[in-house]
C-alpha cells in the first residue's frame, strides 16, 4: 500500500459514469476488487474506487456522481493531481474453474480488470436503463439485460463460479442461490486500512471492518 500525488491523464464520460485515469507512478494495481482511496482536490475526506482498469503504466477508475466526493472527482481536469491511497482491502480470488462475473450497474466498476485478469471469462451485467448500459462495452463477454430484467433471471442452472459486484439486493440475491459465489459488497469509509472503524459491518453476528475483512467475501 502507497499514497502518491497521481497527474490525471484522463477524464472520459461512459454513459452516465466517469471514467478517470490516472498515471499509475510507483503504485501496484494489486488484485481485482481491492480498491485505491482518492482524495479529490477541495475534499476533506478521500472515497473508496475499484480499479476498472490496469493498463501499462496508469490506473483507471468508473466513478457514479452520486454525491459530492464523486462528483469532485468526476470534475477533475486531465493534468490535474489526486492523491491515491492503495491498493487496499482484499480483492476476488482468481484461481477458479469455471468463473462467471456478474455485474449490476457501477457494480461492474472492478468487472473489466477482472475479466482482463481472467481471460475474457463470460459476464452478465444488469442496468437500469440503456443510458446506464453504454458502461457495458468495457466487459468483453459480456450478456447484458436492462431493467425490468434483472441479472438472476439470466443466470444459468450451473452458474460455476460466481464473482460479482453490484448493489445490496441483487447481491443478497446470489448469495441465497449460489453459498460459494464471491461477492464485493460496500460501506462508507473514511480511511480504508482499519483504523476508524466507519466501514465495520455485523457478519456471523460478529463486527469486522469490510476494508480489511472484505471488501470480497464468499457468500457463506
Ligand atoms: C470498496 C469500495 C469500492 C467502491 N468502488 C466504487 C467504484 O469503483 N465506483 C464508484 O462510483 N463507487 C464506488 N464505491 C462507492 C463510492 O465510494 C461512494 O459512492 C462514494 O464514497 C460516495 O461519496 P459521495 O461524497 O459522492 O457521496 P455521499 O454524500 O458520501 O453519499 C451519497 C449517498 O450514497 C450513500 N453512500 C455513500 N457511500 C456509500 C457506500 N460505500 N455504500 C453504500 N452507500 C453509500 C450515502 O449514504 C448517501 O446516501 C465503492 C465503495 C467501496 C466501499
Ligand atoms: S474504512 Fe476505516 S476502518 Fe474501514
Amino acid at each position: 500500500m502507497r499514497r502518491e500525488l497521481r497527474k490525471v491523464t484522463g477524464v472520459e464520460q461512459v454513459g452516465p459514469y466517469t471514467l478517470l485515469r490516472v498515471d499509475a507512478g510507483g503504485l501496484d494495481a494489486g488484485v481485482p476488487g481491492q480498491f485505491f482511496m482518492l482524495e479529490a482536490r477541495g475534499r476533506p475526506l478521500p472515497r473508496p474506487m475499484s480499479v476498472c482498469l490496469a493498463a501499462a503504466g496508469e490506473l483507471a477508475f468508473l466513478i457514479d456522481p452520486i454525491g459530492p466526493g464523486t462528483r469532485a472527482l468526476c470534475s477533475a481536469e486531465r493534468g490535474e493531481e489526486l492523491h491515491v491511497l492503495g491498493p487496499l482491502g482484499n480483492g476476488f480470488e482468481l484461481e477458479v474453474e469455471r468463473p462467471l462475473l456478474v455485474g449490476g450497474g457501477i457494480g461492474i466498476a472492478p468487472l473489466p480488470f477482472l475479466s482482463h485478469r481472467l481471460g475474457r471469462a463470460p459476464a452478465i451485467l444488469g442496468f437500469r436503463t440503456d443510458w446506464h448500459a453504454e458502461a457495458a462495452a468495457l466487459v468483453p463477454n459480456a450478456e447484458v439485460c436492462v431493467e425490468p430484467v434483472y441479472v438472476t433471471e439470466l443466470l444459468p442452472d450451473n452458474a460455476g463460479d460466481v464473482l460479482a459486484c453490484g448493489p445490496e439486493p441483487m447481491l443478497a440475491a446470489l448469495r441465497e442461490q449460489l453459498p460459494n459465489a464471491q461477492l464485493a459488497w460496500e460501506a462508507p469509509m473514511a480511511c480504508g486500512f482499519g483504523a476508524c472503524y466507519g466501514c465495520a459491518v455485523e457478519i456471523d453476528g460478529e463486527l469486522k471492518r469490510l476494508c480489511v475483512e472484505g471488501p470480497v467475501l464468499r457468500a457463506a
